[in-house]
């Protein structure tokens, strides 16, 4: 039987198979978004208003995609090559007629690192109340949601040793966790928690709090999670479960609470076999 073999052209180099290009392209990506916040006052506004410094907005590369069609497409997609890797990226979307155009408009961009640091992909959050609030990059070669956990690359360079690692729902919680040097906070990326989060987590610690809301989502997806976590449990690591005041999140809690308020909630948070066996 004959091999099937690529076709060894000019473009299959030794880089090109290795996906830098790929890497190059986000990275490409997130300097030009976080120039565009740079020069964007809407944008600014939102963050501080939402309590944001500078230096956190540094610290994880937020940006801004403008509102328009082809910022990003006449920016940074200025090869065949580079406009081939943005739409593998998942960064342009392929019109009917052949052209392409930027999937991010108008949001606030959360560049999406996995845990050496390596841009994998980018969520996007609008400023008003427009819908969906969140956009996620989709499915790519690079990025996948399921196994992902965003602030892990950022919370490893924070701590030398991470005691415990905190799961929370949302970018902005991680965000407001760091503000206040709760450094040790991840999110999954809209997803409910998956076994491979879970090996992911138990890599880098040995004790992992669930942070839930207190309404009866959260209790499903707390429960949820207890289902995942029992099979790859391992000798020596230690799970809890922190249920959250119905109503708030971690990045509203802990601005009225502060950083004490909130370490005292995960100190009190429940053990895995106490949230079992009273469940
Ligand atoms: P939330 O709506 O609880 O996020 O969704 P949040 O962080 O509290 O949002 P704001 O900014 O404070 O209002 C939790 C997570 O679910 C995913 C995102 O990953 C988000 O951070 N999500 C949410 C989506 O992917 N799409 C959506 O439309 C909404
Ligand atoms: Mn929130």
């Amino acid at each position: 039987m004959t091999v099937p073999r690529e076709n060894v052209g000019q473009k299959t180099t030794a880089s090109r198979e290795s996906q830098q290009h790929l890497f190059q392209a986000l990275e490409n990506t997130c300097r030009f978004y976080q120039q565009q916040l740079k020069k964007s006052d809407a944008a600014i506004t939102y963050l501080k208003q939402r309590g944001l410094t500078g230096e956190i907005a540094k610290q994880y590369r937020l940006g801004f995609a403008l509102s328009g069609w082809d910022h990003l497409l006449k920016a940074v997609g200025n090869t065949p090559d580079m406009v081939q890797d943005l739409l593998t990226t998942g960064l342009l979307i392929k019109k009917n007629d052949g052209g392409y155009y930027d999937r991010f408009r108008e949001r606030i961009m959360f560049p999406i690192r996995d845990r050496s640091g390596r841009l994998i992909g980018f969520g996007g959050r609008v400023l008003d109340n427009g819908t969906p609030k969140y956009l996620n990059s989709p499915e790519t070669v690079l990025f996948h949601k399921g196994r992902e956990l965003y602030g892990l690359y950022e919370a490893r360079l924070a701590n030398r040793e991470l005691k415990y690692i905190v799961v929370v729902e949302g970018y902005m919680d991680v965000l407001a966790l760091a503000q206040v040097g709760i450094t040790c906070a991840v999110a999954t990326l809209g997803t409910a928690t998956t076994t491979q989060h879970l090996q992911q987590l138990l890599r880098q610690t040995n004790k992992i709090i669930f942070c839930f809301d207190g309404d009866t989502a959260g209790r499903t997806a707390a429960w949820r999670a207890l289902e995942v976590t029992l099979p790859v449990l391992q000798e020596g690591s230690q799970v809890h479960f922190l249920f959250l005041p119905e109503g708030e999140d971690p990045d509203s809690l802990v601005r009225k609470e502060q950083a004490l308020g909130f370490l005292k909630r995960l100190d009190e948070s429940v053990s895995l076999p106490d949230y079992l066996f009273n469940t």
